[in-house]
């Protein structure tokens, strides 16, 4: 629409500067209005009509309203396809007030808009909308009533438009088409600016959902209206300067000469800008330079210090007005990508530098929370990142098929030490090049790194996810005659445009084209490598699930592992909760309706076949229960051994690989109730991996494996200095709790941030040694202790048999009594067996315990409950149930 501004009365500007009372009496300089809440929502025939809450989108509204039920019960997300095949427009009428109407602008402020929509105000169209990582605001000052204004945003189906535009683009295809048939989901994803995996993904269902999923508002303004503050701490390493690079982005009603002010007071630091504010949307930049006599406080990553911040005030001034004054928070840290040659390698480094300090990084991989992202609560995001952290976790990959997560999830990063991967969204898929689709991801891009670049939490800004990958191994097939095109089109995304905006709007950390890719190997190559999961170089994504995961030289020895994983189903409570009991069986329709990766329940059985006796119980119900819980043993086990690899090689480079310095499993959560990659079920409920994963990332963990008939243990350490260390190892009988014999190794000196043998047998002497041992009826518990005897890091086992091979395992009639006291509820345990796999399960009592799925090779053992939710004794004791092993023999 055109934008008429009424000019800014210098009249009224003197009043302000001479006469200060009259700048109460004329009111604020700004005001607000909230048109969140209550809308009013229909369907293109009027068939329904409903009210809709703003935040929120289409399917929440109609379950809101018991139009339908839990879309994820069951087989729903099939019976609700047509929600997403309508359009669906969103009233409100809001009362327009003379105060807000005589502002000399008023903006109206979509903070995000999913997706495809046409927003009016008082019948007339203000814009249309196609992308729902923007933010989009309205100039509509002289189209508002002082009495009812009504404004309406009509979406057109995102499946219909994907289509759409893919019919339009016809001079090419842009693959891939459709997802796989197994994951049920909606075509051409690629051509809408949407939550990827919103038409479906192999762990998520297909809800391309509809709707204002961010907050509406009304903002008025007489002089300007701040949008958004953003810092940049710079360090100047060659004179040891630390200089804050703030940005403001204002909206100016007219030009006008005023000052701002920028300070932390807590570093003695302050600065005063004359400026000329230019009529218009600009972006200011200061720098402040940080006073020289004050030691700053880092930021560090979670296990190598704290998270400390400062304030950052800034104030702007119209003569002696204040007209703006904004806190936020600024953390000092700083980080580097290091690719350079590696010692005894052809290939190059791949690591992190914080604060000039080499970081292991281990964590996981984070998809979106929720198919309805306003169902995402504060307390459902703080658990999962709180989960995150309590595993030992310092690092989250931000994946490039979901959203760029809210501003909460990084504030929360930001206090826990939890360092970011973000990725763009953009997944899996070519992309379409057109310049309308280049200039919306040009903004998005631009508002996005503007709103997240102030977290220090954020560590690196990465273009795709597994799309140079594609393009380089062809997995659409595309003839070799148009590759070129292709990987065109993927340079002028990801590098012409996408990086450069990066480039330019933040200095300060590094940028990845792809994920996984060669990094300086890939650009050497034109973007795309030859082999972009070349160990050698940069970040490697690995799966397998054939081969036999207890066998470590099946993984690459990768420079960095962002992705590798397992699935496994969640537990029973998690799926009763959407199920009913013709679908608690391995086989029914329900389990197969659930499982979006081809032959994925058989892989899991097959994987755990290798090593467990699969379950075959007569009875259906505990056949089924079982057989999720052998699932979650044979991930939690498989992940271990993976990640221990990668910890275990940190400090070595053989045959030019290794140098290991990152492992991220894929994947932290769950989207709905569904077997998965994921170590946390939906709901928050921890699967035996992340109770394992709690110990595999431990700062001081101690690793086993066996190279041709030698058992190693390494001592791996993520602390910042020396420690003498020694293995001490205990050998047990299957058939016996008391053990059969302990060795101890010398002491040794390991360093800080590195991994080496500290323990070395071949596994026929160590078992001669200690008698009446064989491969079959013995298994190895060891851990670390310092030299006062002390144990360092968690304890940890190695199996010299496959347990299904097991002999003299017997059934450990376990025992278990809850009790309370001052510090929270117990379990205690009672053993008569050595049992592999202690899983204790409180059903839907949300909570979690202090450790879980482990080895027991004592008689007695005590675990601690955190409950989530008031709770009893009594309750807790109803529901408590132990499953070893044995049980599911
Ligand atoms: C109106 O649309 C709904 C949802 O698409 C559909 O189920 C219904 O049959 C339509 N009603 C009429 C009268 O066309
Ligand atoms: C949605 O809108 C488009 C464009 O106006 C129209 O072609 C389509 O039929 C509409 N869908 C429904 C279900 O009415
Ligand atoms: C860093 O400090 C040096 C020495 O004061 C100065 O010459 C250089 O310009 C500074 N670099 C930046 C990027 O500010
Ligand atoms: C720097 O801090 C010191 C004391 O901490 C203070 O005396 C000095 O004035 C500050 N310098 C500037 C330029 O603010
Ligand atoms: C401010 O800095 C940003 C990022 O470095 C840059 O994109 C922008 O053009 C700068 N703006 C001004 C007004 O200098
Ligand atoms: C399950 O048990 C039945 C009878 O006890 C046996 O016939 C069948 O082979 C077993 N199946 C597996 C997979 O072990
Ligand atoms: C509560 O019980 C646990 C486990 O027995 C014990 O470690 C802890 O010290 C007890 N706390 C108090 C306050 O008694
Ligand atoms: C467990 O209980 C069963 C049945 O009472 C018994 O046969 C078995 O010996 C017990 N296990 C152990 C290790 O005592
Ligand atoms: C183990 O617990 C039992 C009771 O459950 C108790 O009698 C026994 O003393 C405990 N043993 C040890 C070593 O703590």
């Amino acid at each position: 629409m055109a934008q008429v501004v009424t000019p800014l009365s210098w009249g009224l500007l003197w009043l302000f500067l001479g006469v200060p009372s009259a700048l109460s009496s004329a009111g604020e300089q700004r005001l607000e209005l909230s048109l969140n809440g209550k809308w009013r929502l229909s369907n293109s025939n009027r068939s329904l009509l409903l009210p809709a809450e703003v935040p929120g989108c289409v399917h929440s509204a109609l379950q809101q309203q018991r139009y339908i039920e839990d879309p994820y019960f069951r087989f729903n997300d099939l019976l609700y396809r047509w929600i997403a095949l309508d359009n669906w427009t969103y009233t409100t009428t809001f009362t327009g007030s003379p105060q807000i109407r005589v502002k000399h602008k008023v903006l109206l402020i979509f903070d995000g808009v999913d997706t495809i929509a046409s927003i009016s105000l008082n019948g007339i169209i203000l814009g249309k909308t196609d992308n729902m990582f923007r933010r989009y605001d309205f100039s509509v000052r002289d189209l508002l009533n002082d009495g009812d204004n009504v404004l309406e945003v009509s979406f057109f189906s995102p499946i219909l438009y994907a289509s759409k535009r893919w019919k339009a683009h016809s001079s090419y295809t842009v693959p891939p088409e459709c997802p796989p048939d197994v994951q049920k989901g909606e075509c051409h994803v690629n051509f809408i600016r949407k939550e990827q995996s919103s038409f479906s993904w192999d762990w998520g269902p297909s809800f391309p959902t509809v709707g204002l999923w961010k907050g509406v508002r009304l903002e008025a303004f007489d002089i300007l209206q701040f949008i958004q503050l953003s810092s940049l701490p710079l360090y100047n390493h060659s004179c040891s300067q630390w200089r804050l690079q703030a940005e403001l982005l204002v909206d100016v009603v007219q030009t006008f000469d005023g000052k701002v002010e920028l300070s932390i007071p807590e570093l003695d630091s302050k600065q005063t800008f004359q400026m000329r504010f230019l009529q218009g949307r600009l972006n200011y930049n200061f720098t402040l330079n940080i006073n020289q006599s004050r030691e700053v406080k880092l930021w560090w990553p979670s296990g190598h210090g704290d998270q400390p911040f400062y304030l950052l005030t800034v104030r702007g001034f119209l003569g002696r007005f204040l007209i703006l004054s904004k806190e936020s928070k600024v953390f000092f840290r700083t980080v580097e990508l290091v690719q350079e040659p590696v010692v005894g390698s052809p290939g190059l480094s791949f690591y992190f530098r914080v604060n000039g300090r080499k970081v292991f990084l281990k964590g996981s991989n984070w998809i979106p929370a929720h198919s309805f992202q306003d169902q995402v609560t504060p307390a459902s995001l703080r658990n999962l990142l709180r989960a995150t952290a309590d595993a030992n976790m310092n690092v989250l990959r931000v994946w490039g098929g979901g959203v760029y997560e809210q501003d909460l999830f990084y504030d929360i990063c930001d206090e826990l030490g939890i360092m970011v991967w973000q990725d763009f969204m953009f997944a899996c898929a070519m992309y379409p090049t057109e310049d309308d689709f280049i200039q919306t991801v040009r903004e998005e891009v631009a508002q996005q790194v503007q709103r997240l670049k102030s977290h220090p939490s954020i560590i690196i800004w990465s273009g795709n996810n597994e799309n140079e990958a594609a393009l380089a191994t062809n997995w659409f097939s595309i003839p070799a005659s148009l590759k070129l095109m292709y990987i065109k089109d993927y340079v002028t995304l990801y590098v012409n445009n996408i990086r450069q905006i990066v480039q330019e709007e933040d200095p300060s950390r590094p940028f990845l084209v792809s994920s996984p890719t060669n990094g300086a190997e890939s650009e050497q190559e034109g973007w795309v490598a030859e082999n972009p999961y070349d160990p050698r170089y940069g970040d490697v994504h690995f799966y397998s699930y054939v081969l036999d995961c207890w066998d470590w030289k099946t993984f690459p020895r990768t420079r960095f592992a962002s992705e590798y994983g397992f699935q496994s189903w969640p537990s029973f409570s998690t799926l009763q909760s959407v199920s009913v009991q013709e679908d608690w069986s391995y086989s029914s329709d329900f389990t197969s309706h659930r499982q979006h990766h081809e032959d994925g329940n058989q892989q899991m059985l097959q994987q755990a076949a290798l090593h467990f006796i699969l379950p075959n119980s007569t009875d259906p119900l505990k056949r089924f229960t079982d057989s999720l819980y052998i699932t979650q043993v044979m991930q939690a086990e498989c992940v271990k051994t993976q990640t221990e690899f990668y910890r275990r090689s940190q400090s070595e480079v053989i045959e030019g690989k290794g140098h290991t310095m990152g492992a991220l499993y894929w994947q932290l959560n769950d989207i709905w109730q569904a077997p998965s990659w994921s170590s946390i079920e939906f709901g928050g409920k921890w699967k035996m991996l992340h109770y394992f994963a709690k110990n595999f990332f431990a700062p001081i963990l101690p690793v086993a494996f066996e190279d041709d008939d030698t058992l190693f243990v390494y001592a791996v350490s993520d602390l910042n200095r020396g420690l003498k260390l020694r293995a001490v190892v205990t050998v047990h009988s299957w058939s016996d709790l008391d053990s059969v014999c302990t060795l101890t190794s010398n002491l040794l000196l390991v360093s800080g941030g590195s991994a080496v043998a500290i323990f070395k047998q071949s596994v026929a002497a160590l078992l001669a040694g200690c008698g009446r041992c064989t491969r079959l009826t013995c298994l190895l518990t060891f851990h670390l202790q310092n030299e006062d005897g002390i144990q360092q890091g968690p304890n940890n086992h190695h199996f010299l048999c496959s347990p299904k091979d097991a002999q003299g395992l017997q059934r450990p009639n376990i025992t278990a009594k809850v009790q309370e006291n001052d510090s929270g509820f117990t379990v205690t345990l009672h053993s008569a067996a050595v049992a592999p796999f202690v899983w204790l399960d409180l059903g839907n009592i949300p909570g979690r315990f202090s450790s879980n799925g482990f080895l027991m090779v004592t008689r007695n053992a005590t675990i601690s409950f955190e409950a989530w939710c008031p709770t009893s004794v009594a309750e807790l004791s109803r529901s408590l149930t132990v499953t070893t092993l044995m049980d599911v023999y």
